[in-house]
């Protein structure tokens, strides 16, 4: 593992393998829940966070970190799925983690994909964000093309949570884990780039080549909207862990 700062508060550490990259990504958070035990944590889906709930659920199973005063925020959930479906983000917290640490189900947040007025449950999630908040640790992927969270290129850094139409690439992208592309929802209610902003402290996960650049323009290029993750640059506190592929075209590595 090796730990290189661009700035203070930028900071990027390179891991081995997989099981590196799980194993320092939950210490993390389990660092978190030990020294405050009803930590807010703000949680993302995607391929990547997998090895790091797997690694959480392992550590809870031994006794080593305890849930049952945490309270969590998801980024996002799809419009017209509601909780119960396969493919909504709560199934796929509730199958990775949810269900199987001693979280309260009514300390877990996301936002509901089937409410009649999607722009108040936008609202809604806000407040509650603003009652619960601010987040102590949020968790965070990033997309081919820069985006955190469903904020695709272009999404003001002052938005809060809002409703999305999904972009092509992202459709595309998201497929995989659907029957047919043509199932896949074509919007979502998303946090905003300014309510990722307000965490305490901001952890984003990257792996493999087909992250380079986005890793490379997020961290080094200009603060842009038009590469969603450099509004990262802007905040005091953020721990990028990546493995080698995904780091490759930092300049700072070279
Ligand atoms: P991934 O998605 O973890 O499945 O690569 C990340 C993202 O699109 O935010």
């Amino acid at each position: 593992m090796q730990r290189f700062r661009i700035r203070e508060g930028l900071d990027v550490v390179v891991v081995e393998d997989d099981a590196g990259f799980a194993s320092f990504a939950a210490d993390q958070v389990c660092q978190l829940v030990q020294e405050k035990p009803d930590a807010v944590l703000g949680l993302a889906t995607g391929s990547t966070p997998l090895g790091l709930y797997a690694e959480l659920v392992k550590r809870y199973e031994a006794g080593l970190v305890d849930f049952s005063q945490v309270r969590t925020f998801n980024l996002d959930e799809y419009v017209g799925l509601d909780g119960d479906h396969p493919q909504s983000y709560r199934q796929y917290m509730r199958q990775h983690l949810f269900d199987k640490v001693n979280l309260r189900p009514e300390n877990t947040h996301l936002p509901s994909g089937t409410a009649t007025d999607l722009w108040a449950e936008a609202a809604r999630y806000d407040a509650l964000l603003k009652e619960l908040g601010p987040i102590d640790l949020q968790i965070l992927g990033i997309g081919e093309n820069a985006h955190i969270a469903f904020n695709e290129p272009g999404t003001p850094f002052s938005s809060r949570t809002h409703v999305v139409d999904l972009t092509e690439s992202t459709i595309e992208a998201n497929s995989r884990f659907f029957a047919s592309r043509d199932e896949v929802p074509r919007q979502a209610i998303t946090m905003g780039i300014a309510s990722i902003l307000e965490a305490r402290h901001v952890m984003l996960l990257a792996q493999g080549i087909k992250k380079a650049e986005a890793i490379r323009l997020s961290l080094e290029g200009q603060t842009t909207p038009e590469v969603p993750a450099s509004a990262l640059q802007t905040h005091p506190s953020v721990l990028v862990v990546v493995d080698k592929p995904a780091a490759s075209q930092l300049t700072i590595l070279r």
